[in-house]
């Protein structure tokens, strides 16, 4: 009989005591920072379906990103939308592309202050809105799309990325960026690998974040969300092909997958709070229905409870600055 001498509320009786006994805290450190860019606007243009996030401009892209460093975030995500979209998403291959110049604005802003992590994948770039390119029948071709993943991974380095995300989950991509990076004098160039990542309803407000012109869906890439093993899979393969990190995405409905592969693998565990997080919780506390500094806070702890070592979050810095 254990009741009357266990008594578990002993240990929640007063904040400090609650703080000693506390298992998982969330630090600055832990938060990556998404930005987007867009090549077209003159002003930090809002994005409806994601409140306080912006399409930023190369101008305030930069003091974005010193914010960041000040608030002593761990990382920066760096995405951008182009003027011109094309088959084979062109704009994000020229080393004046406009994502290579936002990676380069950024690294001059900041220097080795962050870790600046650059999105590697066709999609914010291709008409099609696809994350390669396509054969006449409109299926991805997975090979051909390597080859232009190896390119982007060097102009990305080139520019300044200290870490390239591969995010378009073909198959073989983490190898193949390696060896091109490998073979550029690129050794140092980190690679965290999106490598479960599930075809989610989720990332909706990002497609509207990066104008994607995407119709249908992504399923013959992305995972089915009623898998596991699937990820374990992908996350074997991506740390065997040279991942430097690998990442659990969407966060909150896979903390599952991202318990398992934190007990699985011994490099570093991200998870994304994608888009459509954010946009749920501010989509609620707007209308009064959760207390939305609570709520941030408590999903970010579970999401590190479940094992990752960092949270990409777009609430980063108001975040850090809750701590
Ligand atoms: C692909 C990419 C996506 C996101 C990050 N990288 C979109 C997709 O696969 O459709 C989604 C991020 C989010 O929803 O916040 N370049």
């Amino acid at each position: 009989m254990s009741f009357p001498l266990d008594r578990p509320r002993r240990l929640r009786t007063t904040p400090a005591m609650r703080r000693l006994a506390a298992e998982t805290r969330l630090h600055p450190a832990d938060f990556v920072l998404p930005l987007f860019v867009k090549e077209t606007v003159s002003e930090p243009t809002p994005i409806a379906s994601m409140p306080g996030v912006l399409q930023h401009t190369l101008g305030s892209v930069r003091k974005a990103a010193a914010e960041a460093v000040a608030e002593g975030l761990g990382g920066l995500m760096l995405f951008a939308v182009p003027a011109q979209k094309d088959a084979r998403g062109s704009a994000g291959l020229a080393p004046d592309g406009i994502l290579q110049r936002v990676i380069a604005e950024v690294r001059d802003e900041v220097g080795d202050d962050i870790v600046i992590m650059s999105d590697l994948c066709l999609d914010e770039f291709t008409d099609h809105g696809h994350c390669g390119v396509i054969r006449d029948d409109g299926t991805v071709d997975n090979d051909a799309t390597l080859e232009l993943y190896a390119e982007m991974g060097i102009r990305q380095a080139e520019a300044g990325a200290h870490m390239v995300a591969p995010s378009g989950m073909m198959d073989g991509q983490v190898a193949v960026i390696r060896r091109a990076l490998d073979e550029a004098g690129r050794q140092d160039t980190s690679i965290l690998a999106y490598s479960a990542k599930y075809a989610s309803a989720f990332f909706g407000p990002f497609r509207d974040a990066v104008e994607s012109s995407l119709k249908g869906d992504r399923s013959t890439y992305q995972e089915n969300p009623a898998n596991t093993r699937e990820s374990l899979r992908e996350v074997r393969l991506d740390v065997e092909e040279g991942a430097d990190m690998i990442m659990v995405k969407p966060a909150l409905s896979y903390l599952d997958i991202v318990r398992q592969v934190a007990d699985m693998v011994d490099v570093p565990v991200v998870a994304y709070q994608v888009s459509g997080e954010y946009a749920m919780v501010e989509a609620a506390a707007a209308n009064g229905w959760l207390d939305r500094e609570r709520t941030i806070m408590e999903t970010l702890s579970s999401v590190r409870r479940a094992g990752a070592t960092s949270v990409l979050t777009y609430w980063a810095v108001e975040a850090a600055r809750m701590l």
